[in-house]
């Protein structure tokens, strides 16, 4: 597989064609941005982590009926995906209040949620990732009520699975970030990553924050959290 000319830089990661124009391959930066990267740092082996993180879990949600785009590790900091066009929109599912929503509505922190909340962002910088409706998807054209509704039902799934997931590892899933993207075909698919830039993740046993919470909130011991989350995941389980 080769890896040819780059068609996208974002803030964490870059993609590059192959010689398959289906796929790309996607190389995980060291780079973390916080508050629509206002603040920025790199941190050495960031990019490592977050690409072995964000294979095992696509592995896990695939192997569990999950249809997404990730196709293989190619290296440390290299992954292969299938290429989709990703649609504006950023999906937030939430179990437990943090962050955003504790701001907007003035909750206090560490509420359980009776059920997930599932949020809808319009992809912005410019415009700071408002959040929106439904509506405000459907009628601007940025996705079908039918691919909404797909898209829902897929964040609650994700959400079960990786709530498990973490479960076992003594970590609870705060809230997390999705985004998905539309195959040549037309079939909606989960896209883009899932690492502890894109979750909160708190220890079951201490309350420690293992996620990008960190570095927003100037917390220290960054990359440790995430080693940590690595650690736990790739540990083998008792059966
Ligand atoms: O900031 P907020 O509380 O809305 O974030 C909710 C969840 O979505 C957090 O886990 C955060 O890391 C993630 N998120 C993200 N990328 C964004 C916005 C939020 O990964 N642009």
């Amino acid at each position: 597989m080769s890896k040819g000319e780059m068609v996208y830089e974002g803030k964490a990661k870059r993609m590059f064609l192959t010689d398959d124009p289906g796929r790309l391959v996607v190389e995980y930066k060291d780079s973390l941005t916080a508050f629509n990267a206002q603040k920025v740092a790199s941190m050495e082996g960031k990019g490592r982590l977050n690409n072995v993180i964000s294979s095992v879990i696509f592995q896990y949600l695939k192997d569990r009926g999950v249809d997404n785009h990730f196709v293989r590790v190619i290296d440390d900091t290299h992954q292969e995906v299938l290429r989709v066009t990703i649609l504006p929109i950023e999906v937030v599912v939430r179990n437990i209040t943090a962050g955003s929503i504790c701001k907007r509505l003035g909750v206090k922190e560490g509420l359980p949620l009776p059920r997930p909340l599932v949020e809808l962002y319009y992809k912005d910088d410019a415009l700071g990732d408002p959040i929106i409706t439904e509506d405000h998807a459907v009628l601007f054209g940025w996705a079908t009520q039918e691919e909404l509704d797909q898209v829902k039902s897929m964040a609650l799934k994700v959400n079960q699975l990786l709530g498990e997931m973490f479960e076992q590892v003594g970590v609870t899933l705060v809230d997390f970030k999705l985004e998905f993207g539309r195959t040549k075909d037309g079939r909606i698919i989960l896209a883009d990553e899932i690492s502890p830039d894109t979750c909160r993740l708190w220890d079951k046993a201490t309350n420690d924050r293992l996620d990008k919470d960190r570095f927003r909130n100037d917390l220290g011991r960054v990359l440790e959290a995430y080693e940590e989350i690595w650690k736990r995941l790739s540990e083998p389980k008792e059966a």
